[in-house]
């Protein structure tokens, strides 16, 4: 397999040669099945920064070439990621919504000589599999842990934490756990069911019983996120007092409209809001709206493939096109720009993005559309997680 990946790996470096005036840029990410949403907006993101900066980079036209991996599955991943390289002659690799797809395309880029620009997967060691991989999403211990300090500040002592049981919902349990008892709050249960889990209700019912009053909970934003919020209200926990805190994977704009009223005042800490207030996200918000069709499907994904793409375009002017996935990583270290988000830079240790987390609340505006709204800033926040991913 090894040997047959480096043969079938030269053949497409002579091909990638001659046709040096496109470069392709692979992208894997889930376009069909239950999370198809979030990767069309990942192809929103590439084709808002495509249309506000036009499709090349001095001579060199970028082309997108897109794989479909439904849900998180590792081996069609780093099968599709291998069939990119070998036969797509792809010089980057982009997009990854699943931590697990992530994880598995990564050992393949330092013997590719491909840098990868995750668009999504939240797991703090994703970053420490290849010196090749750079982030422009989040990670869930960067959303969480502001969510402890938010928790401890409304005089919450006592919280149940409830997570997918992979990476980012294990990350997501620690960060919120270790910062929240570190303020001097309490975590009575931690809970972590099956990527799977679509029935929350026995669930609902533990976090009831454990007294907490609060309930910190992730999942990977999609159809779950939209079943656990209502699951929550359904079951009485919202009437029972005990209140829901999560990162905003859980509030995303485009399941709002489908949980109406009753997500009115939910708590969330998140890196992007389709309502952040600044031109640079007004302009965003036109050409990825337009890209999209429906802006109302408008989601976190599109903002981290449209960063992605400033970070894969601002590699291919500092390599002149030439593949060198060293020097293109290199000249990424350390970039700052300003994100339809706001301020953002690549930290240069750690390849990953540092970036503010706002509070932000479920509001109404005057028009009837549901908004996440911003309501407190903790600015210029790293991954703490990558200390306990080591
Ligand atoms: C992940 O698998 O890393 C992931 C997916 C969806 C999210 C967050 C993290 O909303």
């Amino acid at each position: 397999m090894k040997t047959f990946f480096i043969a079938a790996l030269a053949t497409a470096l002579l091909t990638g040669t001659a046709l040096a005036d496109t470069i392709k840029v692979g992208v894997i990410g889930p376009f069909s099945g239950p999370f198809a949403l979030q990767g069309k907006n990942f192809q929103a993101g590439i084709q808002a920064y495509q249309a506000l900066n036009g499709d090349s980079v001095g001579d060199h036209k970028v082309e997108i070439v897109y794989r479909d991996v439904p849900q998180a599955d590792p081996a069609q991943s780093a099968a599709l990621a291998q069939e990119l390289v070998v036969k797509e002659g792809v010089q980057y690799l982009a997009g990854f919504y699943f931590t697990p797809d992530a994880m598995a395309a990564a050992p393949l880029l330092e013997q590719a000589n491909v840098p990868m620009v995750i668009f999504n997967a939240a797991t703090s060691a994703i970053v420490t599999k290849s010196p090749y991989v750079v982030r422009t999403s989040f990670t869930t211990w960067q959303t969480s842990a502001p969510m402890a300090k938010v928790a401890k500040a409304k005089g919450i002592e006592k919280v149940i934490t409830v997570v997918s049981d992979y990476g980012p919902g294990v990350d997501a349990e620690t960060a919120f756990k270790t910062t929240f008892e570190g303020e001097g709050g309490t975590v009575v249960e931690t809970i972590r069911m099956p990527l799977s889990t679509n029935d929350f209700s026995p669930i609902m019912q533990r976090v009831k019983d454990s007294g907490a009053q609060a309930v910190f909970a992730f999942l990977p934003s999609g159809p779950t996120t939209l079943g656990f919020v209502k699951s929550y209200n359904e079951n009485g926990l919202k009437d029972a007092g005990v209140t829901l805190l999560a990162p905003g994977d859980l509030t995303q704009e485009s399941d709002l409209p489908a949980l109406g009223d009753s997500a009115l005042g939910l708590l969330t800490t998140f890196h992007y809001a389709v309502s952040h207030d600044s031109p640079e996200n007004k302009a965003f918000v036109e050409a990825a709206g337009k890209a999209i069709g429906n802006p109302a499907e408008l989601s976190f994904p599109a903002v981290g493939a449209f960063d992605g793409m400033h970070v894969i375009y601002k590699m291919i002017e500092a390599t002149g096109g030439k593949q060198d996935a060293k020097a293109a990583v290199d000249a990424v270290k350390g970039l700052a720009w300003t994100s339809p988000r706001g301020p953002v830079e690549i930290d240069p240790e750690t390849r990953h993005i540092t970036q503010n987390i706002y509070l932000r609340e479920v509001e109404k505006t005057a028009d009837g559309t549901y908004i996440n709204k911003e309501i407190q800033t903790f600015e210029k926040q790293g991954d703490p997680g990558l200390a306990a991913a080591k």
